[in-house]
């Protein structure tokens, strides 16, 4: 709903008493044009979708507004041209909120595609596409992204993207980097890592000035949920890898969760307080699909067994790290936990699609005798990957599919519940989806592992791109889109391999 205005003046004077009340502007005056970072959608229900801008005139400079709240009014149009416009409304910009714009629309017709823009003052922005979910769906489509690091490649991914027929795009992290990395720049993010507010604002603003990234937010819907580098790369809960004063990288981790708010298309109820930002949530396709979208960033146990004196993952021995299996570790923390489980069990839809930012099958990364993990994915808190899926196998979760992203690879896998007893039945199946930009690790590496790994189906870890997931009741076809060079805006690209998961058999099949 729209917050009115008396609402906003009572929370900005309750967001900090000793702040003047900021003033409120209906008609602004820009000097520059104040979309820079364009506009997105997000999180489709049957009846509405969230609508997304901010206005930033000087995106890479704190947005360059003046300190004052400003009316930004929306409009929902069923035609491109606007004139059968279906629903408008006011929103307040506020600098509180680094002037952005999250615009709740009710009231429209399911399974339909709507067009949408804002105008604050005589500024009009871009006209974005999206769509809601339907009430009952026959077939849908949607694509899996993650891992953007904008200084090794430029996003062709998601110019391609925007050709493709979707319903959703689905985000699962590392959709900005705090650190600079890699090797083979293309371009830079020109400062260093963030830490404060402004700092986490401005590489947003980076990254969404893009305009490949924006037109894939213009074309469909999005859904997000995010990694380590939206704050620091292996961050776990309130520790980070630099074992910092965990009161002070909480702060930190304040200013990274706000501003991430502030650029994604989230509904309210994702508006973070101080560190704590609700983001797991679920969305439901028409009984078609349900996805079940994981934070597995901010509840979890601090990683086992690390470096002396850091926090973070390493990859170790499995004998030389027992700690790992110790029942009390979790990835998504209980009360995450608990409510997937009931998502799960009372999931009346053909597909359950969980979205999440890590790999969920184990990789043994020691050729031969013996084993050795690495402790930042589910392989560091095997016990609590053996709960979920023990718990998807006895309660017969209608065609689970697990989703995900950070290792920078396309891996196709089959889940089991015991990955080391090869009769260990086949739960569930998972695609990761490599990463839009972010450099993955040398292929050697990768193929001497591939004997201890059997479930395992297919590994790519030096292309980049997306994968694009066709549902019907009968089947789950997987396409893996690759980028053929991301050093070039303008490559070219492939489906490198296509997997098929059948109605009611878990497990990829090749071929769609
Ligand atoms: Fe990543």
């Amino acid at each position: 709903m729209p917050v009115s205005r008396r609402q906003f003046l009572i929370c900005t004077a309750s967001l900090a008493a000793a702040a003047p009340l900021a003033r409120l502007l209906a008609q602004p005056k820009f000097e520059k044009y104040p979309y820079t970072l364009g506009v997105a959608s997000g999180y489709p229900t049957q009846q509405g979708v969230v609508l997304w801008t901010r206005l930033a005139p000087e995106p890479l400079a704190g947005g360059g507004m003046p300190q004052a709240a400003v009316e930004v009014a929306w409009e929902v149009a069923a035609d491109e041209a606007f004139r059968r416009i279906v629903a408008r409304g006011t929103e307040i910009a506020a600098p509180e909120w680094a002037h952005s714009v999250h615009a709740e629309v009710t009231g429209l017709e399911p399974a339909r595609w709507y067009f949408y823009r804002f105008r604050a003052g005589d500024a009009v922005s871009p006209v974005g596409r999206t769509r809601t979910a339907p009430t009952r769906a026959e077939r849908m489509r949607f694509a899996l992204a993650s891992c953007q690091q904008y200084e090794q490649g430029f996003y062709a991914a998601y110019r391609h993207m925007v050709q493709e027929d979707l319903d959703l795009v689905i985000h699962v992290g590392d959709y900005i980097y705090e650190s600079s990395w890699g090797r083979n720049h293309v371009r830079s993010h020109g400062t260093g890592e963030p830490v404060t507010l402004a700092d986490y604002r401005n590489r947003h603003a980076l990254y969404k000035s893009d305009a490949d990234l924006q037109a894939a937010h213009t074309a469909f819907p999005w859904i997000a949920t995010w990694d380590d580098h939206e704050v620091q790369n292996d961050y776990a809960n309130d520790r980070s890898q630099y074992l910092d004063e965990p009161r002070v990288f909480l702060e930190r981790r304040a200013a990274a969760y706000r501003a991430y708010y502030e650029h994604i298309p989230l509904p309210a109820w994702a508006r973070p307080r101080g560190p704590d930002m609700r983001l797991y949530t679920r969305a439901d396709f028409g009984g078609l699909a349900a996805f079940h979208v994981l934070d597995d960033r901010q509840y979890r146990s601090h990683q086992v067994c690390p470096r002396p004196g850091r926090g973070g993952s390493t990859v170790v021995p499995a004998a030389d790290c027992p700690e790992r299996s110790d029942a009390k570790l979790t990835l998504l923390g209980a009360a995450q936990e608990k409510w997937l489980q009931d998502g799960l069990a009372r999931s009346g839809a053909r597909w359950n699609v969980i979205a999440q930012q890590t790999m969920m099958a184990q990789v043994d990364r020691m050729p031969g005798e013996g084993q050795s993990f690495w402790t930042d994915g589910w392989d560091g808190y095997p016990k609590a990957r053996g709960r979920l899926l023990k718990f998807v196998a006895e309660n017969r979760v209608a065609n689970p599919v697990v989703i995900g992203g950070d290792v920078h690879m396309f891996v196709v896998a089959d889940l089991m519940t015991d990955f080391d007893d090869p009769r260990s039945p086949v739960v569930a199946t998972e695609f990761v989806g490599t990463s839009i930009t972010s450099q993955g690790m040398p292929r050697k590496r990768l193929e001497s592992w591939r004997d201890d790994n059997p479930h395992i189906h297919f590994t790519n870890s030096t292309r980049r791109g997306y994968t694009t997931f066709d549902l019907t009741a009968k089947r789950c076809v997987a396409r893996l889109r690759a980028v053929w060079d991301v050093t070039d805006p303008a490559s070219s690209i492939r489906t490198l391999a296509t997997y098929t998961v059948e109605d009611g058999r878990p497990g990829a099949q090749r071929g769609g």
